[in-house]
């Protein structure tokens, strides 16, 4: 089995479903071409069929970009496949997506139809799409809720007919990782022909468990995961590129596995869709939150300093941040104080560091943060009393 797991990003299409209101045409291209820089294989760039505002931004990016496949979703219909192959055609690579309910609840509630009918409708739509490209991505939606004999029924039917990614969609964050895990193993495990298609894994985070269920779908063999720039997406979002990328780059002896992620892109490509969606990430979120590389207690602000692995699994650098973030508050010791003066340009000889550091912590106490202009300020006082 190959080691490479390719990034399929849905920013642009489960992404962007969920803001309050669409991107412009301009701006789904900059994020598009953003997303081309950072290395995805992949841009869902979205539903051709839903508007002629998202059948022009699918047709614009498919124009532009040139190093990534791009891709439409539709559902298993004549029409919304026809808008799709229409969109994409003007495209270097491209995929189509379709997809149909597979679960008993979606199947029996939303479409009224029998699982017969689920599978014949699946089939169809996937030779209709295979007339357009030989590039063609057949999903389940709500596999994690699809009773497995079932689920294995439609992959095994879906990669017959031509499909040659089948995507197994958590699409209600409802699995757990070993549950989730265990499903793929078993469709490797029964499906005759699953070897003819890359099995892609679609994970929503309701449960706070997209990222995880990901990773435990590629440990038992999925070799292409569907995520979106911050985890994005309808509800509590969808896995976080950034995420999944970096788990894969920074515990890669352990895990062997690649990606065509370049993670120096991932911060600035982060701010971008932050800004454009008008979706802040909390300061807390992992790798690119405002604190992923901020230190704030004495003890790991020394440590870093004396080796930044102590408290750091990754740099800064790796995803594209200049430098970590020593936060000077109350709880910052003498030797934070001591390196952020030097990189003001301060020599120990400028100032006594006892009498500093007793200014600083009295300060910090009042102020929560010190910042780089109240220690400038205080250097001052202390030099005037001199
Ligand atoms: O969550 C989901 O099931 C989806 C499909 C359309 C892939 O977004
Ligand atoms: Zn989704």
């Amino acid at each position: 089995m190959s080691n490479q797991v390719k990034i399929f990003d849905t920013t642009l299409r489960d992404g962007e479903q969920a803001l309050p209101a669409s991107l412009t045409v301009k701006e789904k291209l900059q994020i598009a071409l953003a997303l081309e820089r950072l290395g995805v294989d992949i841009i869902e760039a979205g539903f051709p069929v839903s508007s002629p505002g998202d059948f022009a931004s699918v047709q614009a990016i498919a124009k532009t970009v040139k190093n990534a496949t791009v891709c439409g979703l539709s559902r298993a219909l004549d029409k919304d496949i026809d808008a799709c192959g229409e969109a994409l055609k003007v495209a270097d690579q491209f995929r189509i997506h379709t997809f149909i309910a597979t679960s008993e609840i979606h199947v029996g509630a939303k479409l009224h139809k029998s699982q017969d009918e689920i599978v014949d409708m699946a089939v169809r739509a996937v030779k209709r799409a295979r007339n357009y490209t030989n590039d063609v991505e057949f999903s389940c939606e709500d596999a994690g809720r699809t009773h497995i004999d079932y689920l294995c029924r439609m992959v095994e039917a879906a990669i017959s007919a031509g499909a040659t990614t089948v995507n197994i969609p958590d699409t209600v964050g409802y699995t757990t990782p070993t549950e989730f895990g265990g499903i793929i193993k078993q469709l490797f495990n029964r499906v005759p022909n699953i070897d003819k298609a890359i099995i892609s894994v679609h994970c929503h985070n309701d449960l706070g468990l997209a990222v995880a269920n990901s990773l435990a779908a590629i440990e038992q063999g999925a070799r292409q995961v569907e995520a979106t720039v911050n985890g994005i997406g309808e509800r509590a979002g969808n896995c976080s590129l950034e995420e999944i990328a970096m788990i894969l780059q920074t515990r890669h002896s352990m895990l062997n596995l690649n990606t065509n992620i370049k993670s120096q892109e991932i911060s600035r490509t982060s701010k971008l869709v932050s800004q454009l969606c008008n979706m802040p990430v909390q300061a807390n979120k992992a790798i690119v939150g405002a604190n992923a590389f901020s230190h704030s207690s004495g003890i790991h602000q020394d440590g870093v300093l004396k080796a930044q692995n102590t408290y750091e699994i990754m740099t800064p650098e790796s995803v594209g941040i200049n430098k970590n973030n020593l936060n000077l508050t109350s709880r910052s010791g003498r030797h934070v104080i001591k390196h952020r003066l030097t990189e003001l340009g301060y020599q120990h000889s400028d100032y006594d560091l006892d009498t500093i550091y007793a200014a600083f912590v009295k300060l910090a106490d009042k102020k929560g943060q010190v910042f780089d202009y109240d220690l400038e300020a205080l250097l001052f006082f202390d030099q005037q009393r001199q």
